[in-house]
């Protein structure tokens, strides 16, 4: 019999080096999964210059790319597959603005995350914008779900 229930959609959530530092890793978990998200997978690992520019290759040439790569590789990064319908935007409604010092509360960067007054933005979290994002970077953190 096939099914007819929808494959639920996924997307790349990573808790950046701020957050496994601040030893935010449960609450920000705790948040996806208090949604109603389910985690497929969850992986600290610490990035590599090859798999950030892969990640972030559209944007390559922007005046944040090379501190925003550096800041990715100052410390372990919390890898997850979250899985659940919208889940996509759903996660990034959660994350909230990309500048903490806008998102509003009741989001993971409006609740918890610091201006440092640094020119690198550190704002906790990164999750996929698209379903095309989301199946690429899944590709690239995961391969062994692929
Ligand atoms: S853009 O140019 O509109 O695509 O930018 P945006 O989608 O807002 O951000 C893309 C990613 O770059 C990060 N970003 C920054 N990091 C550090 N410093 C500065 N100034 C900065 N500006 C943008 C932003 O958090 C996005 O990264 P991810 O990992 O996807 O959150």
């Amino acid at each position: 019999e096939p099914s007819i229930l929808p494959v639920a959609e996924r997307t790349l959530v990573l808790v950046k080096p701020d957050g496994v530092r601040r030893g935010l890793s449960g609450e920000i978990l705790r948040r996806v999964e208090a949604k109603g998200y389910t985690l497929r997978a969850v992986r600290l690992m610490d990035a590599t210059p090859e798999l950030l520019a892969a990640h972030y290759a559209e944007h390559e040439g922007k005046p944040f790319y090379q501190p925003l790569v550096d800041f990715m590789l100052s410390g372990p990064v919390l890898a997850v597959v979250a899985e659940g319908n919208n889940v996509i935007a759903g996660f990034r409604s959660l994350a909230g603005a990309t500048d903490p010092t806008v998102a509003a509360p009741g989001t993971i960067r409006g609740d918890l995350g610091r201006d440092w007054g640094l020119k690198v933005v550190q704002n906790l979290v990164h999750g996929s914008d698209s379903t095309e994002s989301a199946a690429r970077e899944i590709g690239l953190w995961f391969p062994e779900l692929v």
